[in-house]
Parts: C-alpha cells; structure tokens; sequence
C-alpha cells in the first residue's frame, strides 16, 4: 500500500487529516516550507510520519524535494498562503505568490509523483467556498478555487483511471484560522449557515476521508458547508 502524502500539514485542515492517516498505522508524508518545522510537525503526529520542506510559489523546485518520495496512495493538496486581495487596489506580488501556489504548484505536485501512484490512488485538492461566495480582499481566493474546479476536471481525464476529487469548505470554525475571530463576525457566518454553527475539521477529515476512499468518487467538488449555498 503506497503512503499519504499531505502537502501543507504543518498546521490546520491538512495536519489534521495526517493525524487521522497516522492513527491509521498508515505511513504518512507531510509538508510545510520550512525543512524543521515539517520535521517537528511529523514528530508531534507520529507513527511513521516524515516531514519533508517545499514551496509550491517555487514549482521549479518541486520535483526534487519528492524525489525520495515512494509510492502514493492518496495525494492531498491543501496548502495555502492567503492573499487579502481586491481588483480596486490590486496587488500584483501578492496575487502572483497565490495563483503559483495553487495553480501551478499543485499541479506540479501531481506531476512530480505521478509515476509513483497506481491506478487504485487518489487525489483531493482543496479549495474554498469563495469559490462561489466572494467577500471583500478574496479576489485572487476565488479566483484561485474556481481553477481548482478546472483543474479537477482535466486530471480526471489525463489520470484515469486515477481518481481526483475537491473540497470546498466553508469557513471551519474550529481551525486555527478562524477559531479567534471576533464574536461578531462568527454570529454574521453563523446566521447564514443553515445547521446553525459553522462546519468542523473532524467534519472536513470526514468529508476528505469519503472523496479518498470511496471508489465511485470522481470528478467531485463537495461543498463541505452546512447549507451555506443553499442561502
Ligand atoms: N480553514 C478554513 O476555514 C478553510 C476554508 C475554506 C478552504 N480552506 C482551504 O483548506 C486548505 C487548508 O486551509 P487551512 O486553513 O487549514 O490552512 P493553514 O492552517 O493556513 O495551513 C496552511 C498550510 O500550508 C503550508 N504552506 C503555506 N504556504 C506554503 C507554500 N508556499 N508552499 C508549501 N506549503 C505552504 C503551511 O505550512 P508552513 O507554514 O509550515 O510552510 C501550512 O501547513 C487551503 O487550501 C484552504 O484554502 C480552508
């Protein structure tokens, strides 16, 4: 059986989902940009997790930071570096760093280790609700999960009979992003989440788990939200 590879697992939504692989006795390889602090991270999680550093603003160097990965059973894409963006007061450096990240580094990440997954693998890439439900400052956020919708679509066909699914979630109230905003904004999200609270990262790991496992899953974009779109 080939290893779970989470790129973007230091912290959040990704490190959670290593943590449920590991505590699966399955052997897991996580990443963050910085070669310590992936190391310290794999240590915290356990098992036979290994941390590994890369930089997805960086594509030209990322097939040689996974050269000394193995085979790949499920490939997770969920890093991400959040750029406060808006067309009125654009900045380009900014916008630059996040559409290289998502777009060409995760595609590059599906390159790099393609030869080492087998037809049963599977990838999940994570993008966002404001895919459909901009805010102020997420312009390049939702431009950037609109092409993950892209995205999914051509790898189901170049990677057949590989599977490749995306999560959209909402705003995960109990990740490290979110769990200290102001109590104002939470009841604003709040009121607009049909279920009455916001989505979870056990719900998120749950939802991830489905689309990597479940082998009718393909070509999916799960909004992971509540009901949110149904507002
Ligand atoms: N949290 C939410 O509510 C939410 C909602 C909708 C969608 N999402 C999506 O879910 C995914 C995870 O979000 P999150 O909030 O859990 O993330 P997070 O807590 O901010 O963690 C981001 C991860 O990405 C890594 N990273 C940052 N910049 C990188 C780069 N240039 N190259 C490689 N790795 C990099 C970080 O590692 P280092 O810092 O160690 O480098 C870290 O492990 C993202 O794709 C996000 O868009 C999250």
């Amino acid at each position: 059986m080939g290893s779970v590879v989470v790129v973007g697992a230091t912290r959040g939504l990704g490190r959670e989902l290593a943590q449920f692989y590991a505590d699966q006795a399955r052997d897991v390889v996580i990443t963050g940009r910085d070669a310590a602090g992936a190391e310290a991270c794999a240590a915290e999680i356990g098992g036979a997790t290994r941390g590994i550093a890369l930089d997805l603003a960086e594509p030209q160097t990322i097939a040689e930071r996974l050269g000394d990965v193995g085979d790949v059973e499920f490939l997770v894409l969920a890093a991400i570096e959040r750029d406060t963006n808006a067309v009125k007061d654009y900045d380009i450096a900014a916008a630059m760093r996040l559409v290289t990240l998502k777009v060409v580094g995760y595609t590059e990440v599906v390159h790099a280790l393609l030869p080492r997954m087998g037809d049963d693998s599977a990838v999940l890439i994570f993008g966002g609700l404001a895919r459909d439900r901009p805010y102020p400052g997420s312009t390049t956020v939702t431009t950037v999960n609109g092409a993950v919708t892209g995205l999914v679509r051509t790898l189901v066909i170049e990677l057949a009979p590989r599977r490749v699914n995306a999560l959209h979630p909402a705003i995960v109230g109990d990740s490290p992003q979110w769990r200290d905003m102001p109590a104002e904004r939470l009841q604003a999200l709040v009121a607009r989440t049909p279920i009455g609270r916001l989505v979870t990262m056990a719900e998120v790991v749950d939802a991830s788990r489905f689309l990597l496992e479940n082998r009718a899953m393909n070509g999916l974009n799960l909004p992971v939200d509540g009901g949110w779109l149904c507002m």
